[in-house]
């Protein structure tokens, strides 16, 4: 591979690679995109207070998050079919996390299974759980999760109906699927994926197939799990999966001070700010323009994380200064994982964190405990 610097060539190595309808399920927005967008392009306005005449020789990325350390505070996010973006690909980014020492989130919708990514991982890794309309199976999926030795419950709230992705229904990933002469092409493409996916079994939702009633082919898959998302989730649903869960809770999905205090009521140890990548409510602030407000308003009780639009280190670095004590970053791995498989989440992880610590360096600063509004223009 001839040498990679960034996140952004990651992405376009991962486009020419992946079969067009898993890339573009990754890399797309609800409705108009205007949130999807805005997200990245939000971390272009903050500025950087350079600093100079520090003794930065001594710096470190290294933190916690829920107690437990972490190389940066930088979690690998909960991503759909991340399975499709290269084959295993959950096991192969949940092994780089692991290794890295940052935390990897297994979807509900991911293609490797709860059962299979442990077997194949020697750390706990995080679990995230959308509400189902079938509770049973819902209970089912936080208990799998606890018999696997998950260490946190990610629990996704901003799901409870779809924000439209037009590049989906335009690439048959609509409910039913209808995969045609198109998808063929697209995926005859892409040989090399094709031959890594001819190698391995796991080709469907793995958390789903099997243990859903009535699920046997693609689309009874595709039509329950659109029907199953759940309208009614309410606030007593939370607290219903907090005692059955009974570890760390993690609340994702959170815009707004308000709902940021009922996270904090619930009992949520932390909670995400996050527009779910602008993938939802079209027209949506990016979430680090809603993550001062939240910090202000629960910072001192729970732990703020932050998602959305991260794509390098200096993004992470203006998060942490916002307030938020740690990022979670989804496409920008999802494009090292298309990529190259293991050893591109790996490159991502890399690429982020020699950005972070020379960010932090170049702004006079050694440890990200220290960061703050501080570092950055306040116009
Ligand atoms: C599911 O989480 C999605 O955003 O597609």
């Amino acid at each position: 591979m001839t040498a990679i610097c960034e996140i952004k060539e990651l992405r376009q190595r991962a486009k020419k690679r992946v079969p067009r309808m898993f890339y573009d399920y990754a890399d797309s927005g609800a409705w108009t995109e205007s949130t999807y967008h805005a997200n990245e392009a939000a971390f272009g306005k903050i500025l950087l207070r350079q600093r100079v005449g520090v003794d930065i020789s001594e710096r470190s990325a290294a933190t916690e998050m829920l107690g437990k350390a972490v190389t940066m505070p930088v979690a690998l996010a909960p991503v759909g079919m991340a399975g499709m973006q290269q084959a295993d690909g959950e096991i192969k980014a949940a092994r780089a996390a692991e290794a890295f020492g940052v935390p990897f989130t297994l979807s509900t919708l991911s293609i490797c299974s709860i059962e299979d990514v442990a077997e194949h991982t020697t750390e706990p890794f995080w679990f995230q759980l959308y509400m189902m309309r079938d509770r049973e199976f819902c209970g089912q999926l936080i208990d799998r999760a606890k018999q696997a030795g998950c260490s946190a419950l990610v629990l996704t709230l901003d799901l409870q109906l779809l924000g439209q992705r037009h590049k989906d229904i335009h690439n048959g990933l609509g409910v039913p699927p209808k995969l045609g002469l198109k998808s063929f092409l697209q995926l005859a493409s892409r040989p090399l994926w094709c031959l890594k996916m001819a190698t391995t079994k796991r080709r469907t939702f793995g958390n789903i197939v099997g243990y859903a009633k009535g699920v046997d082919n693609l689309t009874s898959l595709a039509q329950w799990t659109a029907s199953q998302f759940d309208q009614t989730l309410s606030w007593q649903d939370v607290d219903w999966i907090r005692q059955r869960w009974g570890g760390k809770l993690i609340i994702k999905g959170i815009m707004e001070p308000d709902d940021a205090k009922m996270a904090v009521k619930v009992g949520a140890d932390a909670l995400v700010v996050s527009n779910h990548g602008g993938r939802q409510l079209d027209g949506a602030p990016s979430s680090i323009r809603a993550l001062p407000a939240i910090v202000d308003a629960v910072g001192q009780e729970v732990e703020v994380h932050f998602d959305g639009g991260i794509r390098s280190g200096q993004d992470v670095m203006k998060a942490l200064c916002l307030g938020a004590s740690a990022t979670y970053i989804g496409r920008a791995y999802i494009y090292g994982l298309g990529a190259a498989g293991e050893h591109g989440v790996t490159l991502a992880l890399d690429i982020i964190k020699k950005e972070l610590e020379t960010t932090m360096g170049l702004c006079g600063e050694t440890k990200v405990a220290q960061l703050g509004t501080h570092n950055l223009y306040s116009d």
